[in-house]
């Protein structure tokens, strides 16, 4: 079947986000509903609650009568079926998945039948339907251990070191053959690096269920007193000040990121062909648009020490937060941070916002809903 074009306007297009409840896709249905299109939600939260859609309403105004919501999981083939069937769904973004590498370990069959088997059941239903235009949340985790800093799409991927981490990769190789087969998908596969923050209007954020496994949700807990002191794990490492740094980027860039991404794949932006750096790029559609395979990383281009993170929140936050030094963890690499020309040269995409301002507005979210959303 063909696929359905992009090669139309923002208010004419109806995007599937799956998981769009959680942390980056609520705040990615804000920047699609601020641009005008129309966005279903499938999401069956898991680790997000219906409260965070309501909110993505809220923010958007009048445009949040363009959010649909449907709640359940990208497994159940049938509901799909009729999410299809039922609305003219012309791309998928696609964040539902589980995302906590260490309970990843303890779960390994939990992960690769939700993020894995998800995706296969998600993809071969939206091609029955005629939708063959998919954006990939991805990771850096697929770089492994990366071959050079700053990293670029071109850096050889290496064997990810956990479940988590694997199915990124693996979701990757079966995105890129489903196109290697069938020259109608148009596919972006976007390499996150580490987003924090939150929107700036405080109404929605991240939301970890427990302890965060993450720095930035974690030092939060502790500047609302939740917990006691951040754990930095190894001050030894050959950086400036011995902890190790990473590339942080804005939710809310990141979200922007995807808006460009769809852009990108209807022929809007950017100009000629993909500059090889992982893509691959195939004959563009009549209408304009691509086909292919796109590889983007969405950060900032910036490292920033766990230090320097801790020394930010509490500037935000206006006191200082207290850390105790660790042992190194198993498998942390001292640098990691990213070379985004390339999403700068083709989605005309560039992270806009600093180290403090992700950590004043997560400041925000967290003290504006200390329990989340249960607040
Ligand atoms: N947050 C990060 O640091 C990061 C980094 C790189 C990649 N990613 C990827 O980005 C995506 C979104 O991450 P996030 O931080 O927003 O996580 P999140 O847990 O907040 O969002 C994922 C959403 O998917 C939903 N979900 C899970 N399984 C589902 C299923 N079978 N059917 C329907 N919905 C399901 C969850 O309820 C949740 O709302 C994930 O795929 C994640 O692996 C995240």
């Amino acid at each position: 079947m063909t696929n359905k074009s992009l090669a139309k306007r923002p208010e004419d297009t109806c995007v599937l986000v799956t998981g769009g409840a959680g942390f980056i896709g609520s705040h990615t249905c804000v920047e699609l509903l601020a641009e005008g299109y129309r966005v279903i939600v499938l999401d069956d939260l898991s680790n997000s609650s219906k409260e965070a859609v309501r909110r993505v309403r809220r923010i958007a105004g009048a445009g949040g009568e363009r959010c649909a919501f449907v709640e359940g999981s990208i497994l159940d083939r049938d509901l799909l079926g009729r999410v299809f069937a039922e609305n003219d769904v012309d791309a998928i973004i696609h964040f539902a998945g589980f995302k906590a590498v260490g309970e990843s370990v303890e779960k390994p069959l939990e992960y690769y039948w939700n993020n894995v088997a998800g995706t296969l059941v998600l993809c071969d239903v939206a091609r029955a339907h005629g939708v063959k235009n998919v954006v990939f949340s991805s990771s850096a985790t697929v770089y492994g251990e990366p071959e050079f800093v700053p990293i670029t799409e071109d850096c050889p991927k290496h064997a990810p070191t956990n479940p988590y981490g694997q199915t990124k990769s693996m979701l990757e190789q079966v995105l890129s053959d489903l196109y290697a087969g069938d020259g109608e998908w148009n596919v972006v596969l976007l390499r996150y690096f580490n987003p924090i923050g939150a929107h700036p209007s405080g109404l929605i954020g991240e939301d970890p269920k427990g302890i965060p496994n993450n720095l930035v949700p974690y030092v939060a807990q502790v500047a609302v007193g939740k917990l006691a002191a951040v754990g930095v794990f190894g001050d030894d490492y050959p950086t400036p000040d011995g902890t190790g740094v990473r590339d942080y980027i804005h939710v809310v860039d990141l979200a922007r990121g995807h808006v460009a991404a769809l852009r990108w794949m209807g022929g809007k932006v950017g100009t000629g062909e993909p500059r090889g750096l992982g893509s691959v790029a195939g004959e563009p559609a009549p209408d304009g648009t691509r086909r292919g395979v796109g590889i983007f990383n969405l950060g900032t281009g910036r490292g920033s020490s766990v230090l320097e993170v801790i020394a930010a929140f509490s500037r935000a936050c206006g006191r200082e937060l207290p850390y105790v030094i660790k042992p190194r963890r198993a498998g942390d690499i001292a640098v990691n941070y990213a070379a985004c020309d390339k999403a700068r040269d083709e989605l005309g995409w560039v992270a806009e916002y600093d180290l403090d301002r992700m950590c004043e507005d997560s400041w925000r979210w967290q003290s504006m809903n200390p329990d989340g959303y249960a607040s």
